[in-house]
């Protein structure tokens, strides 16, 4: 495994949308482990491969509960909602109130493509909701109601 560098705001990778991931092969398994490893190197919750300047819908989250796995998620229900304080490993050192849902469920496949469905709520349903934008292009900035010192 190999911590890899992070993308910040201002690089243009992270505005893109991302393709889906057709092979799964080797490649994307190293990809997760790096990318999880990176996530924990700075005490993040949730990684998306462009911050490391891959344009794939791929996803590692760790609430404290493990890691998970995301490729080519899709969120397919949404439920109540929860306004929080919000970061993002690009986009060091600042935080704003997001609301988000409060659950959500998605599906996904697994490293090896066989698919998946999955539900989180509070923490886990904001990380999969951010994490995914990420995939989409965007960051959580656009969505901030408030900026926190
Ligand atoms: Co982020």
């Amino acid at each position: 495994m190999a911590l890899r560098e992070i993308r910040e705001k201002d690089d243009e990778i992270l505005y893109k949308k991302c393709k889906v991931v057709k092979k799964f092969d080797n490649k994307l398994g190293i990809l997760l482990d790096d990318m999880y490893e990176t996530m924990k190197s700075r005490d993040g919750v949730g990684l998306a491969a462009p911050q490391v300047g891959i344009l794939k819908r791929v996803v590692v989250i760790d609430v404290g509960d493990g890691p998970i796995e995301l490729v080519n998620p899709e969120i397919i229900e949404t439920s109540g909602s929860q306004t929080g304080s919000e970061g993002c490993l690009s986009v060091p050192g600042v935080y704003g109130e997001v609301e988000r849902p409060n659950h959500v469920k998605l599906k996904a496949q697994d490293r090896n493509g066989e698919w998946f469905e999955t539900e989180g709520e509070e923490l886990l349903a904001r990380a999969m909701c951010h994490e995914c934008d990420h995939l989409e292009g965007e960051l959580f900035l656009d969505k901030v109601i408030e900026f926190l010192e």
